[in-house]
């Protein structure tokens, strides 16, 4: 099945192209066709992402992520050859400026890829930004008349990190049930157990601020640019390797003793807020003090509350995915602590944790082989949109 995954429920526009075949248990492989995605810069402005913004930034890109996507795919038939009016695709682009235009110029100069199916995101997200993609999938669907499938953004994290490199394709072979799933990102801090194959229970979840955004209101704090995961990071990275003790700079662990597997980000922020205005003006050596303190206290809560939920559900398998999962010192302490317990850890490749399509067009897959097709009509933005 030749299928493309389309995202855009955040700030990024992703294109993914891709072969795939067999089931999960017998002969399954992934191979990419073509990959593209582009992070929107101009959200570092404003320190934050502004949906609309998103949305006129997707209109804009979408196609160009296209060209990228199938630029090695030949096409079949005639340039220009469309399955739908023109006026049908105005219609269904009628709220994505400037796209429906872009997307026309794009159907004359190229031929129909040999395509079976269309993933696209549809929650959860922005609702603005995901309902560009999806109009720009349903145009894609009638210009060329293949079916549609939506597909959980969520989903598409946890079974990215499933996906394991064999030469130019890729597999999925080691897992065991019943599974966890810590997702991290900009909007999303849930722990999910997963006990059969595409079946998922939310066994905790952040009360306020997800992880990934902690990490960027605290680079905010230091002066760091958006997205600040990466600053953090690095600076926490230095810390460790010039062995700068946190001397009287201590963070509390919140959450650890609630009973629950749920999170709390906002205290800690609010917490190294009062580090950060006491220590003024912020030297090199406090920043980079501040952040290996924050970091440690993250990724120490995020591992305690995992295996508390590993030892309660007897988990086999933790997959780690999402944005803030790119962490290395939340991917090393995770790999240690597991390893310990005799619990298989997966962790997405680098390229795969923050959003892109690849794991769009694999979730879309498997949805696929489960005939969950949709009408295109039927299909809408879900900004909330839960696992289940
Ligand atoms: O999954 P993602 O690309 O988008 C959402 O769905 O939110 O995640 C983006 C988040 C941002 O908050 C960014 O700061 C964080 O992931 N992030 C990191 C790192 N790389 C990205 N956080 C910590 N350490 C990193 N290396
Ligand atoms: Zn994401």
């Amino acid at each position: 099945m030749k299928i493309l995954g389309i995202e855009t429920s955040c700030d990024d526009t992703a294109i993914c192209f891709a072969e795939v075949q067999g089931e999960l248990e017998h002969d399954f492989k992934f191979r990419i066709l073509g990959n593209a995605q582009q992070s929107q810069v101009v959200h570092t402005l404003y320190g934050g992402v502004f949906p609309n913004l998103a949305k006129r930034e997707h209109a804009r890109n979408l196609v160009p992520m296209l060209e990228v996507a199938l630029r090695n795919t030949k096409g079949s038939g005639k340039a220009g050859e469309i399955a739908a009016s023109k006026e049908d695709l105005r219609n269904i682009l009628a709220r994505e400026s400037g796209l429906f235009e872009l997307l026309i110029q794009f159907l004359e100069k190229n031929a129909r890829p040999e395509i079976d199916a269309i993933a696209v995101t549809v929650g959860p997200g922005l609702e603005p930004a995901l309902w560009t993609g999806i109009n720009f999938a349903k145009a894609l669907c009638a210009a060329w008349s293949v079916p549609i499938i939506g597909v959980n953004h969520m989903e598409g994290h946890f079974l990215v990190s499933l996906l394991e490199k064999r030469d130019e394709e890729f597999q999925i072979s080691n897992f065991k049930f019943p599974m966890l799933g810590l997702l991290i990102s900009g909007g999303h801090t849930e722990l999910v157990l997963s006990r059969e194959w595409m079946k998922y229970e939310i066994i905790g979840e952040t009360r306020d601020d997800a992880v990934g955004e902690a990490f960027d209101k605290v680079a905010r704090m230091l002066g760091l640019p958006y997205p600040g995961g990466p600053h953090i990071s690095a600076l926490a990275e230095e810390a460790r390797k010039n062995q700068l003790g946190s001397g009287n700079i201590k963070l509390p662990r919140p959450m650890l003793h609630s009973g629950d597997l749920d999170f709390s980000f906002a205290g800690l922020k609010t917490a190294v807020k009062k580090i950060v205005d006491a220590n003024q003006p912020l030297t090199d050596d406090i920043k980079r003090i501040i952040a290996r303190e924050f970091e440690d206290t993250v990724a120490e809560v995020l591992l305690r509350k995992t295996l508390e939920a590993v030892e309660t559900h007897s988990i086999e398998t933790v997959v780690l995915g999402g944005g803030v999962s790119a962490n290395i010192h939340i991917r090393r302490i995770f790999t240690e602590a597991l390893a310990k317990e005799g619990v298989l850890c997966l962790i997405s490749e680098k390229n795969f944790t923050t959003d892109n399509a690849v794991m769009i067009a694999l979730a879309g897959y498997f949805r696929a082989r489960k005939g969950e097709f949709t009408a295109s009509v039927d299909l809408v933005a879900s900004g909330s949109l839960a696992l289940s």
